[in-house]
């Protein structure tokens, strides 16, 4: 099955050449045998962020995003206010599974805010921003996006 991604890095300091994280996340995905469709790096501001998950779905035709950064306590951390603010349906089952996963590794992954939301038919997913949580954010979810997308699309199992 073919999968586009969008990968949007929210970030106060990276550049998309200095972008390790949505590097290795573009790397797993095209592992994966699915295509990164759009890739950007925008600031850690809510508006921002949003903008460019609007830009993903609606114009640059991703059937996931992922965004990579900002989920966690400070106050410039506003990746899941600028989900929540353009997506429509809450899918808390992968948050909550991504966490789980998360804490296997650190117990830090309890500071991560991240939700998972849909836009339509496009699935947002929120990671946290280090190349190591977003390594291992992937590997808590991958298995699972393909039949995710089938049931977006109205498939049965
Ligand atoms: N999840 C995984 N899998 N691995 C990690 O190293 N780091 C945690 C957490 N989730 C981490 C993780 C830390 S230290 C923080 S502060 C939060 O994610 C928020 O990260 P963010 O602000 O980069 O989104």
């Amino acid at each position: 099955m073919d999968i586009r991604f969008a990968i949007i890095t929210a970030s106060d300091t990276r550049s998309l050449a200095r972008d390790e994280a949505g590097a290795e996340l573009a790397r797993l995905i095209e592992a994966a045998g699915w295509e990164v469709a759009w890739h950007a790096v925008v600031k850690d501001d809510e508006f921002a962020i949003s903008a460019a998950i609007v830009r993903a779905c609606d114009d640059e035709g991703a059937d996931i995003v992922i965004t990579c950064g900002g989920t966690g306590l400070s106050p410039r951390d506003v990746t899941p206010e600028a989900t929540r603010a353009v997506c429509d349906r809450d899918v808390p089952g992968i948050a909550e599974a991504l966490r789980a996963h998360s804490m296997t590794k650190t117990r830090r992954a309890m500071l991560s805010r991240a939700v998972c939301m849909q836009r339509g038919g496009c699935l947002v997913i929120n990671f946290p921003g280090s190349t190591k949580a977003a390594r291992e954010s992937w590997e808590g979810c991958a298995d699972q996006l393909e039949h995710a997308m089938k049931m977006t699309a109205g498939g049965g199992h």
